[in-house]
């Protein structure tokens, strides 16, 4: 029997309730086709703020080294706000990326026919929509120094680094292309070239590693016309490349395509390469919903897709990422539905309909 390891990070608000789901699935999907999970479970962000004065501890740091991949779920409420706290559960997130060097965000972003009304967009304008927006996740704005106050001869000012190395941008350039070369062969590179000095490196590198890739066409656009484009052309884009924050920023803007942020699944890979694939870090988009936190309301499928990524990409479990995604289609399709999808369902009855799917498609009659 295959066996893997990975370390489970509830963490904070509806992170339990949605990693709980997709723990299960993982574990059907394994009875079914052969392998076996270890979850070695860890607390991070504001739970262990709680317990231990760090947000990201360092046993948890440690088990997420250890292991094949990192599951999870949401850190941050209302409890740990203060923004004079010596410690804030946002850290970890931001210590897990830097630590673990997890320098390629993965955020794929589809348009499904039976969310048509949950998306702002006509549906003549979203459907067929497909992209995978790949965000910088280790450089750049958040990460550059120095960073903060400053005082000079009575002047007080603040400071935020955009920094990148040649090195870093090849290396999420060239996973780009890859990705493109596994899809529809397009790549657009998004940047501020206009402007900062940044985005102009970025541009040269981009098309530096384009001679290595003749297959894919690449396009260099700006980042303020894509934040318009995306919307009004979304069916226009495969792969997007570009940096932290920009990165950041057109993900969340690209959720009102799909219909929903409760249903941006999310891989962060790193630069280890594991046997069955790369070691990565897997969690939702959205956050950690503390309004809704312990009603049993939270909509799970965002984390498990997340999870069927983490089956895929570090595992090496395609056959069960694809069960798990079959399921989470499905449950889109036609399924129980919670609040975020206008429907008045809970996470057990969404998780049951896809354990069901999962354990033995063929035994479910529709
Ligand atoms: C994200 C989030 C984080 C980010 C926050 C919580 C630090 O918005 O993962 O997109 O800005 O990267
Ligand atoms: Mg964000």
């Amino acid at each position: 029997m295959r066996q893997h390891t990975v370390a489970y990070l509830p963490g904070d608000g509806i992170g339990p309730e949605v990693c709980d789901v997709a723990r299960r699935c993982v574990d059907a999907a394994g009875v079914r086709f052969g392998f076996e999970v270890g979850w070695d479970e860890q607390t991070v962000g504001g739970a262990a703020i709680d317990a231990t004065g760090a947000a990201l501890p360092p046993e948890t740091l440690a088990a997420c080294r250890a292991g094949d991949a990192v599951l999870l779920g949401a850190v941050g409420g209302p409890r740990w706000d203060d923004p004079t706290a010596a410690a804030r559960p946002e850290d970890a997130l931001l210590a897990l990326r830097s630590e673990l060097e997890l320098f390629a965000n993965l955020r794929p972003v589809t348009a499904h026919p039976a969310l048509a009304a949950a998306s702002p967009l006509r549906p003549e304008v979203r459907d067929g929509a497909d992209i995978l927006i790949l965000r910088e996740l280790t450089g750049g704005l958040y990460f550059g120094r120095p960073q903060g106050l400053e005082e000079h001869d009575g002047v007080e000012s603040v400071v935020d680094t955009l920094r990148y190395t040649r090195a870093e941008i090849e290396r999420i350039v060239e996973l780009a292309f890859e990705l493109a070369e596994g899809r529809r062969g397009r790549l657009t590179s998004v940047d501020k070239a206009n402007v900062l000095a940044s985005s102009r490196l970025w541009r040269e590198v981009v098309n530096e590693v384009a001679t290595r890739h003749p297959s894919v066409t690449v396009e260099h656009a700006l980042v303020d016309s894509t934040a318009y484009l995306i919307l009004t052309q979304p069916t226009a884009y495969d792969v997007i490349v570009t940096e932290n924050l920009f990165g950041d920023i057109l993900s969340d803007e690209a959720a009102a395509i799909a219909g929903s942020l409760g249903l941006m699944a999310s891989a962060s890979l790193g630069t280890r390469v594991t046997e069955q694939g790369r070691f990565g870090m897997y969690e939702p988009v959205h956050g950690s919903a503390p309004g809704i936190a312990g009603q049993g309301a939270a909509n799970p499928l965002a984390t498990v897709a997340s999870a069927a990524m983490m089956l895929r990409l570090s595992l090496g479990e395609a056959d069960a990422a694809d069960a798990l995604e079959a399921a989470v289609d499905e449950a889109v399709a036609s399924g129980p539905r919670t609040a975020d999808l206008g429907g008045s369902d809970g996470t057990a009855a969404v998780a049951d309909f896809l354990l069901t799917r999962v354990a033995d498609p063929a035994g479910v009659t529709a």
